[in-house]
């Protein structure tokens, strides 16, 4: 373990639950491997506490934090510079402290495409998506996908009054973007399904769960599965897709990969490369 000196510099991530993040042992085996004088701590903060907590890093002199469940959202008002990435996803994941001036940016979504290019060598550009779930993870994924260039996204989603809020929010800043709202029988209900790509953002698997309706044989053979949760078993969404023989993973690379960016923002430097993927392993 690094040492820490009085001239240590401190990062954090707040959330509610915190205990169960990852991210404190990916950016201290980061700084460890760089010989970097910093320290990652976690910090459970009720949502209640959220603006009284913003205060407080600036006053503590931190340097850097990120912002897990619940907050993303939420942090948004407490900050003093949105960064592109944070306007076009509406939530903030990562946040830099700049002599007291904070700023919030979105490493969600570029993880994402980071760990699709890593490990499928996928280019949004010009391809179709389905994207189950229409929450934070949700809306971080369709902005980096709409950045990236995606043509076309479907939001299949429990509330349609949520799909067709965020599908209103990215088509003001995505306006080529194609999108349409589905329901799950969606999922059961057609001869084929054309898509690249299919994203899980929900919890759905987290404890076993099925994703309604689902039927992975109608989908494309080239069709990617990528669900986000990582759980220790396999989710029912990766097992199918493995039976239908589709490339598919879990959210381990995802994870990784807004780790890596977020370091890079805090610190100007990139990680050991493949490093926070090795100690999630
Ligand atoms: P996050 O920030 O992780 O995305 P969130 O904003 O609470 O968390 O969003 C969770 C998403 O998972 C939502 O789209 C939610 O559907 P609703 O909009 O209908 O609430 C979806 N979700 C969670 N549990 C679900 C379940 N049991 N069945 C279907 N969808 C579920």
């Amino acid at each position: 373990m690094q040492k820490i000196s009085g001239k240590s510099d401190v990062y954090a991530i707040i959330g509610y639950p915190v205990k169960h993040s990852f991210s404190p042992l990916m950016h201290n085996s980061a700084f460890e491997a760089l010989n970097i004088d910093a320290v990652y701590v976690p910090f459970e903060i009720a949502p209640e506490d959220l603006e009284k907590a913003v205060i407080g890093m600036k006053l503590i002199g931190i340097k850097g934090f990120n912002v897990t469940i619940p907050h993303k959202e939420e942090v948004v008002k407490y900050l003093d510079i949105l960064d592109e990435t944070a306007i076009n996803a509406g939530a903030v994941n990562v946040v830099k402290n700049e002599n007291g001036k904070l700023t919030g940016f979105n490493s969600d979504g570029a993880g994402l495409l980071r760990s699709l290019k890593l490990q499928f060598g996928f280019d949004p550009k010009g391809k179709s998506c389905i994207i189950a779930g229409a929450g934070g993870a949700a809306r971080g994924a369709v902005a980096a996908l709409a950045s990236a260039g995606i043509s076309k996204i479907t939001i299949l989603n429990r509330t349609r009054s949520k799909s067709e809020k965020l599908i209103e929010f990215i088509q003001s800043k995505f306006s080529e973007l194609e999108m349409v709202s589905e329901d799950y029988p969606f999922l059961d209900s057609c001869k084929k399904i054309e898509a690249d790509l299919f994203i899980n953002t929900t919890s759905l698997g987290m404890h076993g769960e099925e994703i309604p309706n689902l039927n992975l044989s109608l989908f494309d053979k080239n069709c990617i599965v990528y669900d986000m949760v990582y759980s220790k078993n396999k989710t029912p969404l990766l097992i199918s897709a493995e039976k239908n023989l589709l490339r598919n993973a879990n959210g381990l690379g995802m994870l990784a990969g807004q780790g890596e960016i977020a370091f890079k923002i805090w610190r100007k430097v990139e990680p050991t490369e493949g490093l926070m993927l090795k100690v999630l392993g």
